[in-house]
């Protein structure tokens, strides 16, 4: 449903490491305002809201029943999204809900049925869409520019693990991490056939213990034939490498990766030396993650379906939990 020209209210909900950052695109954003933000955690809600200048509101009920505010941005623990997703579906809120949608495909499909009668927006955070370069690389394959695509490589190396906390509750690299590559791969190749995946504890030991990977390589065929190849880690000492390379019949095309400058440095003991990769998703997404809220913000306001919706998040988990069971088996998994 479209709404006016006015800025587009908003509530965060989740004043974590993305939450926050969300926040502050939104109080920056001419066509958004942030009218209140909520975590249980009444001092990271405290400490947001005054960095901000809006209000804390004092539960997720008052968020959801004050009429002002008429989309939510959900970044809170994944285990929390679905039962936050139903609560503002039914209040008439719009929904911008951080990934996975939830770790569990009953529950994610069981929300998708309860959601259905609310004519709510709903949009899921794959935010790398949203990336100029990956989105103008994208535009290029669909031009035709590499004539037929044939293979896609897309390297994502985190530079180190997440904390404790949030591996607990993340669900795994599968379905936290390469979600995101699941998800870029099929924007660039359409859906997935067949997947299949290694994965390994190869550095730490933490990770394995509380039943998690640190390392993976993931091959998908898409139903079109075209071959992707994923490399994942959660340890990289040069940064937060972030490339996508696309090969087809008539050529390939490369979205490097991101540094503070482009200055480069050539001296007796090294040659063409660059700044260090940006270091974190916050910093190397910062472009997308602000286009992200501006594609929202479009389809509230023209009553489009967001580029990202909730079947987009259903289909990336489940090819999370088909590489999650070629792992655990060793088979090729057909979906
Ligand atoms: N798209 C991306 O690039 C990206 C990056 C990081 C995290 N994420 C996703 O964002 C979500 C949050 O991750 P994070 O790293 O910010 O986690 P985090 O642990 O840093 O923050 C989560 C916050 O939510 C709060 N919270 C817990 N339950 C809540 C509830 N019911 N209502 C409101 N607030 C609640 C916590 O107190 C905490 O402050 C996860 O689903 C994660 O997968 C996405």
């Amino acid at each position: 449903m479209a709404i006016n020209d006015q800025p587009v209210t908003f509530a965060v909900l989740g004043c974590g490491r993305i939450g926050r950052m969300h926040a502050g695109v939104l109080a920056r954003d001419p066509r958004s305002k942030l009218v209140s933000v909520f975590d249980v955690n009444d001092a990271a809600a405290t400490e947001t809201a005054a960095l901000l200048g809006v209000a804390k509101a004092a539960n997720v009920d008052a968020v959801l029943s004050d009429p002002t505010i008429s989309a939510v941005l959900i970044a809170s623990p994944t285990d929390t999204h679905v039962d936050l997703i139903i609560a503002a579906a039914r209040a008439g809120k719009a929904i911008l809900c951080e990934k996975p949608i939830d770790l569990d495909m009953a529950r994610v499909l069981a929300c998708q049925e309860a959601i259905k009668p609310y004519d709510v927006t709903v949009m899921i955070g794959f935010n790398r869409r949203f990336d100029p370069s990956f989105r103008a690389l994208r535009e290029r394959v669909v031009k035709g520019e590499i004539g037929t695509l044939e293979q896609v490589i897309i390297t994502s190396r985190d530079p180190a693990p997440p904390a404790p906390h949030f591996v607990k509750a993340s669900g795994g690299m599968f379905r936290d991490m390469t979600i995101h590559d699941f998800d870029m791969a099929r924007y660039l190749v359409g859906d997935i056939a067949e997947v299949h995946a290694f994965g390994g504890v190869l550095f730490d030991r933490m990770l394995g213990e509380m039943g998690d990977i640190d390392s993976a390589v993931i091959s998908l065929r898409a139903k079109s034939g075209t071959l992707v190849q994923i490399n994942n880690t959660r340890r990289c000492v040069y940064g937060y490498d972030q490339r996508l390379e696309v090969f087809g019949s008539g050529g390939m095309l490369i979205a490097g990766n991101q540094r503070e400058t482009t200055v480069q440095s050539s001296t007796a003991g090294q040659t063409g030396a660059s700044d260090p990769l940006l270091y974190s998703f916050i910093q190397r997404y910062t472009d997308a993650y602000a286009a992200e809220v501006g594609h929202f913000v479009d389809c509230l306001k023209n009553g489009a379906t967001p580029l990202t919706n909730f079947a987009d998040g259903v289909e990336a988990l489940r090819v999370a939990e088909a590489a999650i069971e070629s792992m655990k088996t060793g088979q090729t998994v057909r979906l």
